[in-house]
């Protein structure tokens, strides 16, 4: 399917390093676990967790269903939990966009209320703010953009076109 590109591949590479320094920041010298939400933000992840020079970081994955052929369906549900034991440690969860909030909401909740950690941040590469169906805000922010539909660098349109190495919005 035909796309032109949004966000190009060096300007994400310059964002990520941004975002890493950010993160680092609120880290310090303390253990943090970087949690990716899959499998959008797999790419983003990738990127960001190698500019932060901290030694004391530990990895772990969950993932989420809630999109439906690209329609919010509006449920959300855990299909793969967490491995490490993240109680009382610092956590940042990463994820690839911020769109109606209802999936980010869901997982925050879900962090909080059964692994306890003694705080945790919400990492975003994209913001779609006019979407939003429930309050909510990321703690750090890459691009905020139009209510768009876009694709690669992880998100896709029916599983296609995450390998793309830029953003882009598909042709009508
Ligand atoms: P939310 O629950 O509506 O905030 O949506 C979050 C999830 O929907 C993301 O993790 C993405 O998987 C997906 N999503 C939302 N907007 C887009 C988009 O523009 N392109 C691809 N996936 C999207
Ligand atoms: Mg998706």
């Amino acid at each position: 399917m035909g796309h032109r590109v949004y966000i190009s591949a060096d300007k994400i590479k310059t964002k990520v390093k941004e975002l890493a320094a950010e993160l680092e920041k609120f880290i310090g010298d303390d253990e943090a676990v970087l949690i990716a939400n899959l499998k959008g933000s797999v790419v983003f992840f990738a990127d960001i967790i190698r500019e932060i020079k901290s030694e004391r970081i530990m990895l772990d994955f969950l993932s989420t269903e809630s999109y439906v052929n690209n329609e919010s369906s509006g449920a959300v549900k855990i299909t793969r939990d967490l491995s490490l034991e993240i109680s009382g440690k610092k956590v940042v969860l990463i994820e690839d966009i911020l769109d109606t909030g209802l999936t980010l909401d869901h997982i925050i909740r879900y962090i909080r209320d059964i692994h306890e950690p003694s705080q945790m941040k919400v990492c975003v590469l994209l913001d779609k703010p006019q979407n939003r169906k429930i309050e909510l805000e990321a703690d750090f922010v890459g691009f905020t953009i139009e209510n768009e539909f876009v694709i690669g660098y992880g998100l896709d349109n029916n599983e296609y076109s995450r390998n793309l190495p830029y953003i882009a919005v598909l042709k009508q």
